[in-house]
């Protein structure tokens, strides 16, 4: 039987704050924010453990295997411990014609972990996943709440190398180009006669 899970006064006050969005009656739609939250909580492992689930289905009144079912169709909530970074690295179509096998081979070969594993530090864990929605930005990789995009297989090693120094390396667009516009900056619009000054 495992611990019982309590949620930290901070915690708490969010998972509250969460439940209090929805009418009475309906808390229950709280259900993958307080997932989420247990989640953040566990800096241990970084999942969502039986016990929190257990916590989680009381403060809702709802069946555990109702919980369970969220917990286990959403691929952000973790039910097993991953490490500090997790690395869900897209390989679908998009991303796969950018050049996501190299990035995704880069990440086994410079980690020296497969698939679905962590490295022995518990400082990466890597996971392949489906289209993150950054399409115009492939091949990207998502490391905890970040989006890492436009990258290759020697961008993705200078990224897992700073991370493992500490660093903090820059999100998003990796070759210089702002959020989805064209490298060389935006082409639109730039022609245009308004008939202005
Ligand atoms: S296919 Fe990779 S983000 Fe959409």
């Amino acid at each position: 039987m495992s611990e019982r899970f309590e949620f930290t006064p901070e915690y708490l006050e969010q998972a509250k704050k969460a439940m209090a969005k929805y009418p009475e009656g309906r808390q229950q739609s709280a259900v993958l924010a307080l997932l989420d939250l247990a989640q953040r909580q566990n800096t241990d492992g970084h999942y969502v453990t039986p016990a929190a689930v257990d916590t989680i289905a009381e403060m809702l009144d709802m069946a555990r295997i109702r919980v369970m079912e969220v917990a286990t169709f959403f691929t952000m909530i973790n039910l097993e411990p991953v490490g500090k970074y997790l690395l869900q690295c897209c390989t679908t179509t998009p991303c796969w014609l950018r050049g996501s096998t190299e990035v995704h081979d880069a990440i086994q070969s410079h980690l020296g972990i497969r698939n679905g594993e962590t490295t022995e530090d518990g400082l990466f864990t890597l996971m392949e996943v489906e289209c993150l929605g950054a399409c115009a930005n492939a091949p990207m990789v998502q490391i905890n709440d970040d989006y890492y995009e436009d990258l290759d297989g020697d961008i993705i090693v200078k990224i897992l190398d700073a991370l493992k120094n500490g660093e903090a390396p820059p999100r998003g667009p990796q070759n210089g180009r702002q959020n989805s516009a064209p490298i060389g900056g935006p082409q639109t619009l730039l022609d245009m006669d308004f008939g202005g000054e």
